[in-house]
């Protein structure tokens, strides 16, 4: 089984993590959109176009489903991809439903990109959700997303010091969840939980589309269980730009995690027209 896993840059990996969970044996196609990374300051539709273009990859890669591990191209794109999609395609949305449910009193401080907060797709989900709109406080965190990505040697020096300034101060008394809704901002969790105090729970949404992918595969799993992470995966790792750089990258986050890649699954990175079903040159 084929799996595309697709974001703008390495916040996908925490995805590609969770879904590796449940289907350890599934080869993993991972597209990076590099060259036209941060998508979260982009227009919708430019990130829209970029994300039919990845999509349009994975079918000619032949995958069995796509996974859409970036809240700012399911808000844009998720929609009219599924209009017409040959494949089940999974989008990711900020987990504020499990935050709202978890902490039943108190505010959740929603961080995300500006594309997301300003998306009408978390508008109708705050509208549908009860005290979405009056509990949850949505923080648009320009900028964030690339120090991330850069994963140079001060990047979490950085990521430290952009929390103290931008989000503490948006954090109120009553503060008792954040919500990932940036597939990147799962890699500085445990600085999300230094800068704002161990008391204040941080949620994404990651095991959830792990889970709707295996229900979409008709494969069943069970409530409440969380697998353990496999320590090999077959993983194919794209990224549109920079992609040697940004696959050894990659691959040292999925090491830290735990994961080894097999070897020999780079072979299947060649120019899409080439890409047979069978991952061959
Ligand atoms: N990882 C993406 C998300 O979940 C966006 C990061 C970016 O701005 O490119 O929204």
């Amino acid at each position: 089984m084929r799996i595309g896993i697709f974001d703008s840059g390495i916040g996908g990996l925490r995805t590609l993590l969770a879904c590796l969970r449940y289907l350890p044996d599934a080869h993993y196609l991972f597209y990076g959109d590099s060259a036209h990374a941060p998508y979260g300051d982009k227009s919708p539709a430019q990130v829209r176009q970029w994300t039919e273009a990845a999509y349009a990859w994975f079918i000619a890669a032949g995958v069995d489903a796509v996974v859409l591990a970036c809240n700012t191209a399911t808000s844009a794109a998720v929609a009219p991809l599924r209009e017409r999609a040959d494949v089940p395609i999974i989008g990711i949305e900020p987990a504020i439903k499990k935050a709202l449910e978890d902490h039943p009193r108190g505010e959740i401080l929603l961080l995300a990109t500006a594309v997301t907060v300003s998306g009408v797709k978390l508008q109708e989900l705050l509208g549908r959700l009860e005290g979405g709109t009056e509990r949850v406080r949505p923080l648009a965190c320009s900028g964030l997303a690339e120090i991330i990505e850069t994963q140079d040697v001060q990047w979490r020096e950085r990521a430290s010091r952009y929390l103290q300034v931008q989000v503490r101060p948006a954090q109120q008394q009553d503060t008792r969840a954040v919500v990932l809704g940036c597939t990147h901002y799962c890699w500085i969790d445990d600085l999300i939980r230094d800068v704002l105090g161990r008391d204040i729970a941080v949620v994404d949404g990651n095991d959830g589309v792990a889970r709707q992918l295996c229900h979409r595969l008709n494969i069943p799993t069970e409530a409440g269980v969380m697998p353990p992470l496999p320590s090999h995966a077959r993983i194919s790792l794209h990224f549109t730009t920079d992609n040697d750089v940004k696959s050894y990258l990659a691959r040292q986050l999925l090491a830290a995690s735990g994961v080894r890649m097999d070897t020999n699954q780079d072979l299947f990175l060649v120019p899409q027209q080439e890409v047979s079903r069978s991952g061959q040159i």
